[in-house]
Parts: C-alpha cells; structure tokens; sequence
C-alpha cells in the first residue's frame, strides 16, 4: 500500500516543483501581491490629504464584465458616482434633482486583476492599520499594503498623499445589472434628460467636485501592464479632465 501511494504523491511534488520556474528564478524570497479577484465588492476609507476630504469609497469591481464603480460618499456632502467602462468610458455623476454628468474617455479601460504583479518592489513586513502586510512600491506612484495572514489589501498610498483603506472585502460579489446604468442626461444625445447643448453645462457641478481628484480614480488601471511611468505621472495630472 505505501508504496503506491507515495508513487503519485512524489509526482505530484515533482509536478509543483516544475510549474513555478519564474518565481524560482526571479526571486525565491520575495513575495509577489497577490492578483486581485475577478469580483469582489469593497468598502474604502479615503483620504486626500492634499485635498482635506475624506470618503467612504463603495466599490465594485467586475473584471468579467468589464466593469468598475467607485461610488463615493464625501463627508457630509454629495454622493459622486464613477462608473468605469473596459472600453475606455467612464462616467462620473451625482443623482437627484440637480443631478449632473461626465462622461469621459480613458482608453486604458479598468484595472487589470494583476495590475501590480510586475514591476513592483518589495520592502518588506509593516504593521499598519492594526495588520502585519507585506509592502510593494510600484514606479514610486503606489505604496500596496496586503495582509500577511489572509493575502487581502489593506490599504494603498498613491505618492501625492491620497491614501485608501480597505475596511470590508467580499470576494465574488456582484452588483446587480440595472445599478450599471447611468443615468439619461449621461447621454447627450437623449433630449428629455435635459443635457443641454454642447459646452457641458451639466457636467460642470461634477466638474468642481472632481477636479484635481478624477485622476486619482483611474491610478490603478494606469499601472496596467504596458503603461510606460511617463504616461502614468503625465496622465495623473492631466485625468483632472481635459477633454
Ligand atoms: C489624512 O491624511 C493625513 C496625511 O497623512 C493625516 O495627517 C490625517 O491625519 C489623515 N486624516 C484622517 C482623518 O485620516
Ligand atoms: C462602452 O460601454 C458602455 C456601456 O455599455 C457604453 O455606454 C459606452 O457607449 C461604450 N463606449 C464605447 C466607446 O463603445
């Protein structure tokens, strides 16, 4: 009996040995981040410092679909939606009688799941937020905190000071189909919603509230393999809507 029972197990270590070569390769100590879920559902604590504002930062993400919804409560203040398309548009907008909204397009699309698995340097074992993590800097642009013990984000710092903390992570959650739909005065085209006639005068409320911040929404889909560092800092700064 032993003996043919140790027979597949052997294999099978031999099996594991032989289906990791690059992380044998790269660097046998250090530890990569762990790709994100293709879904999960998060609630954030956020931080922009430079901009005195906090957030709670609602968000789903939906790889298989193509999708990403940050919806931001900024403290006793508007509700921001940012819903974010694979195809490179996004729309940012806030709800209610003086609703508004922006779209935009940011060719990039949505974060990819392992968006920080190349490229990224690690720094070793910090406790933050009450947690032990492993730390990564990627291009001096994101500070990656994940928990040692369960492998999930703690918290990420972007370089200019504004920093998320992760506070709930459901894995495989979904938001439902109609909460994807923006709304009609997203679409110019659609007269009734009363979008106005061009220079986006609807767009402008969101406009101010978002200024200076939209880029920072769509950070991490900048550190999508193939985005070269220049693009990342130009595109930060530029993300503040330019059209
Ligand atoms: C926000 O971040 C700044 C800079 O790190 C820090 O000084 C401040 O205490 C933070 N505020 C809150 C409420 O977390
Ligand atoms: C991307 O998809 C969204 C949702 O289906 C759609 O509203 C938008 O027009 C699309 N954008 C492009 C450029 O196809």
């Amino acid at each position: 009996m032993r003996t043919t029972e140790s027979t597949p197990f052997l294999f099978f270590l031999l099996l594991l040995s032989c289906s990791r070569p690059q992380l044998a390769a790269a660097a046998p100590s250090d530890p990569t981040p762990a790709r994100w879920p293709e879904q999960f559902h998060s609630l954030m604590y956020m931080n922009v410092s430079a901009a005195g504002k906090l957030y709670i930062v609602d968000l789903w993400y939906d790889w298989p679909n193509g999708r990403n919804f940050n919806i931001m409560q900024q403290q006793l203040s508007d509700v921001l939606y940012d819903l974010e398309w694979d195809n490179g548009t996004s729309f940012y907008y806030t709800l209610g009688p003086q609703g508004s909204c922006l779209p935009r397009r940011f060719p990039v699309g949505i974060p990819r799941p392992d968006f920080l698995q190349e490229g990224a340097t690690y720094l070793g074992r910090v406790t933050t937020d009450g947690f032990l993590c492993d730390l990564w800097v990627k291009l001096d642009f994101i500070w990656y905190y994940e928990d040692v013990a369960t492998k999930r984000p703690v918290r990420w710092d972007f370089f200019d000071g504004i920093s998320q903390h992760v506070m709930t992570f459901e894995v495989g959650a979904v938001l439902d189909d109609p909460h994807w739909q923006a709304p009609g005065y997203c679409f110019p085209q659609d007269e009734k919603a009363g979008a106005g006639d061009g220079e986006g005068s609807p767009g402008r409320e969101v406009e101010s509230d978002l200024s200076g911040f939209a880029g920072a929404l769509r950070r991490l889909s900048l550190l999508n393999r193939g985005s070269s560092p220049a693009h990342l800092f130009e595109s930060t700064q530029l993300a503040g809507f330019s059209k």
